[in-house]
């Protein structure tokens, strides 16, 4: 039998970036060939990312696996931190150092299902959408049209998509939330939901679900150190207790996280 040290162990590759480019000022879409083979993630699981040969921690990212195809990886980020910085800069040929899948995925959802993205949370969600294609009423939710990014591609994967932005250069202005909130989809056929976004936006969903009585997953986008449970940086609030993040998430049933 593996040890969890040998089985962590092959999780640690290296890749090359094959690109990198800009989809709008914040938002980037990298993609690496990596150099050894990798296990295949799972949607909703997520990799370290590291530029450069430091051990400086807050150059080590989590990132949500976007796309996974012909042997290539793809990460859909934003660019808000020193260690996201760092990842922006990289050109075609450089080398990057991966730990990763990590995590746990989102559970197989039985029919239709409701998926609930705000800003970046799109990046978790996408391969969730392309796995059970036509399946999902995709709500989505940003600050501005700008802000709205893979807008066609959620388009082609859904049932039907709704789009509220804060300022209402698109969609609904206000909350997705919001428009969910009323949504036949939740008042009356209960379809579960699966979301990924900032967490205000969460606890609102938690709210909806607790009200209505429906099932909802969300991932989280904790900041992480680590991101193998050894640092203790991730954790959250439980009914059961204090749960790291990137250990036994980052997908947790809405109903067990106590929000504070
Ligand atoms: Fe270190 Fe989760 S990031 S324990």
């Amino acid at each position: 039998m593996k040890s969890s040290r040998s089985a962590l162990s092959n999780k640690y590759f290296k890749a090359d970036v094959i690109g990198n480019i800009s989809l709008n000022e914040h938002v980037k879409l990298l993609s690496l060939s990596p150099l050894s083979v990798v296990k295949i993630p799972e949607p909703g699981q997520f990799f370290m990312l590291q530029a450069g040969s430091t051990y400086d921690p807050l150059l080590k990212r989590p990132f949500s696996i976007f796309g996974y195809e012909d042997n290539m990886l793809k990460f859909l980020y934003r660019i808000r931190g020193k260690g996201t910085q760092a990842i922006a800069g990289l050109k075609n040929g450089d080398t990057i150092n991966l730990i990763g899948p990590l995590g746990n995925c989102y559970p197989e959802p039985q029919g239709d299902f409701i998926a609930v993205a705000g800003g970046i949370g799109i990046a978790s969600l996408l391969p969730f959408l392309k796995r059970f294609k036509n399946r999902a009423y995709f709500f989505c939710g940003a600050r501005n049209k700008k802000e709205l990014v893979m807008f066609n591609e959620t388009r082609v994967l859904s049932k039907e998509v709704f789009i509220a932005t804060d300022d209402g250069s698109e969609g609904q202005k206000g909350f997705v939330t919001e428009i969910l909130n009323d949504s036949l989809l939740v008042t009356r056929y209960s379809l579960p939901i699966y979301a990924c976004g900032p967490n205000p936006m969460l606890k609102e969903l938690a709210g909806i679900a607790a009200d209505k009585g429906i099932k909802c997953y969300v991932s989280l986008e904790e900041h992480m150190a680590c991101g193998v449970g050894a640092c203790l940086g991730c954790v959250i609030k439980t009914v059961s207790g204090y749960k790291r993040v990137c250990k036994e998430g980052s997908v947790f049933d809405i109903k067990d996280i106590i929000w504070e």
